[in-house]
Parts: structure tokens; sequence; C-alpha cells
């Protein structure tokens, strides 16, 4: 195909990106977005602090706007997310442990419930490991203990049946002890009958350094019955980035796409933003950018031929 979305739908995939509500205002970048992915991420807007700013007060408004971008432009929507430790109002993060539980349970409910049937799949837990293979002792732990990853997942569930639910993590890729601990934990919800349905892969690389072992790592996990995606893709560069750079970035992006289409239960892949221009690599790791597949000025890199060709 011409297209990602048409290479990775020829494959029976998807291509997704995300977009912040900022991001809709920039036509170039827009444009690459409704041509070039079906799958869209709010990159922020339907976040805990966005969607439910103070206790019982909700706010859909961001990332029902995301939402009709995506309708309007044919593409799938992932929620995320319902439960995370950041961006997360102190207002959570204050309560009473005895008062948690149902804090969350009344987000997820009220969240789901208001994009049923609009979201393929929902990030319900976001990032609840350490790197040792500790869960974060974040307030959901310490009021729940590790029972707030099923209690998340059967709630979102109740509130949006027809969802796949996920649990997302970063530095999962390859085998290590954290997603040795999340391997473990998959199992486990399982073996409850949790309704745990996917695995995100976010995929925040440093340059060279994707994981050899990152497609048998997602093949274990599909092997348990679930679904893997790569969920938030980019390879990030340290400034200027050089020519060599680019070209092993393209490497990079070719052997994610690959891994993902060698694993049965690998539904997609989508990058964190659209464009090296909006991607949040600057902003979070300073010295570092030149992330993604489109350059400043939405043009292609060779990330990009790399990726449309392994598909
Ligand atoms: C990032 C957003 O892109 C930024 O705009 C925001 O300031 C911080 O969060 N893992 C995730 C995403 O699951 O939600 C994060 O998004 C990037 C890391």
């Amino acid at each position: 195909g011409s297209t990602l979305k048409a290479a990775a739908e020829s494959d029976g995939r998807y291509f997704g990106t995300a977009l912040t509500d900022a991001d809709l205002g920039v036509t170039g970048e827009t444009t690459v977005a409704g041509t070039q992915f079906d799958m869209l991420t709010p990159g922020n807007e339907m976040k805990w602090d966005t969607t439910e700013p103070s206790n019982g007060s909700y706010n859909f408004g961001p990332g029902d706007q995301l939402v009709r971008f995506a309708q309007a432009h044919g593409m799938r929507v992932r929620g995320h997310n319902l439960v995370w430790q950041s961006q997360l109002p102190a207002w959570v993060r204050n309560l009473p442990l005895n008062q948690v539980r149902s804090a969350m349970e009344s987000h997820i409910t009220t969240e789901a419930t208001h994009y049923k049937g609009q979201v393929y799949a929902w990030d319900v837990v976001n990032e609840p490991f350490n790197a040792d293979g500790s869960l974060v002792g974040d307030v959901f732990y310490q009021a729940m203990g590790s029972g707030y990853l099923a209690d998340a997942l059967r709630t979102a569930h109740a509130a949006d049946p027809g969802a796949k639910l996920y649990i997302n993590d970063y530095g999962i890729e390859g085998e290590n002890a954290k997603s040795d601990a999340l391997y473990r934990l998959a199992q486990s919800l399982l073996s409850q009958g949790v309704p745990l349905g996917g695995i995100g892969f976010e995929s925040h690389f440093v340059l060279g350094q994707i994981p050899a072992d990152m497609r048998a790592n997602m093949e274990r996990f599909a092997n348990l019955g679930l679904d893997v995606a790569v969920t938030e893709l980019d390879d990030r560069v340290q400034l200027p980035a050089s020519g060599s750079a680019l070209q092993q970035q393209s490497t990079d992006f070719g052997a994610v796409v690959r891994d993902c289409l060698a694993v049965t239960r690998c539904v997609g892949v989508s990058q964190w933003g659209v464009d090296d221009a909006h991607s949040w690599i600057p902003g979070a790791f300073p010295g570092y950018g030149a992330a993604t597949m489109y350059d400043g000025n939405d043009q292609p890199k060779p990330a990009y031929g790399a990726a449309l060709s392994a598909l």
C-alpha cells in the first residue's frame, strides 16, 4: 500500500498515532494523521486530570473532540487511560485510603460508560510496575494492594464489555524483571477470570536499543491468549540528528514493525505523535528528539519508508 494504514490493513493490523487537542489546530500534522493512520490515541485528554479534575465533576469535551476527529477520518480510538499514578489530580492522591476504591470505580465507570462503543480498547491501568518488577506504591496500591488491577479491569468491563482491556507499560518490550512480573500478573489475572484482553508495549526507545528479544517477549504474552500491541512507539536521537542516526532509526522502526507482524496476535503499532515538531520527547528528555517517522515539516524520514516496506 501507499500509506501506513493501507499497508497495515492489508496485513490485518492497524497503524496508529497520538494527537492532543492542541494538535487538532495544526494543518500539516492533522493531514498526515488523517491520511496515514487508522487508530488514534488521545495524548492527554482522557487522563484523570482532564476528565475528573475534581471529585465527581467530569470534563469529556477535549476527549470528545479527538473522538470526533477520529470518526471523521475513519480511525478507531485507543482510550488512554483510566488508572495511572501520573497526571492524577491531587484530590485523588490526598483521599483517605478508605475512599480510594470507590473513587477509582466511579471514575472508571463514568468514563468508560461515556465512551462506550466509541473506543476499540482501553488502557485500563497504565504503568503499574517499577523496573524491578514490584508494583508502584501509588494511592491505588496503598488502598487496595495488587487487587486494584483486577478491580479496575472488572469495573471497566462492566461499563463497556465491547472494549479490549489492556495493561500498558514501558520498559517491558524485552524480557527482564519488569516484563517477567507483568507476565506473572497476567497469568494470575487470567486464571481468576479477570477480563484482561491485551498488553500494551509502549516502546519509547533510544536509538539502536530495540531489544533483540522483543518478538519472543510479545509472543509469550500472546500465548496466554492476549492481544499485544505496540502502543507508543518513538525512537529518540541525540540532537542534532545525524544522517547515520536517521539510518539507524529506519532500521529500528523496520525491526519493531516486523516484530509485531511476526506475532499473530499483535494487533497493531501506534507511534506516539505524528511528527518531530510535536513529539513529547524534547520536552521530556532534554537534548533528545527527532523520535518519529516525520520531520518537523511533516516530511517522511527514512524510518517512514522502513516501516512502510516492513508492512
Ligand atoms: C505524555 C504526553 O505525551 C505528554 O504530553 C504529557 O506531558 C506526559 O505524558 N507514557 C504514557 C503517555 O503512557 O501517557 C505519556 O504521554 C508518555 C509516556
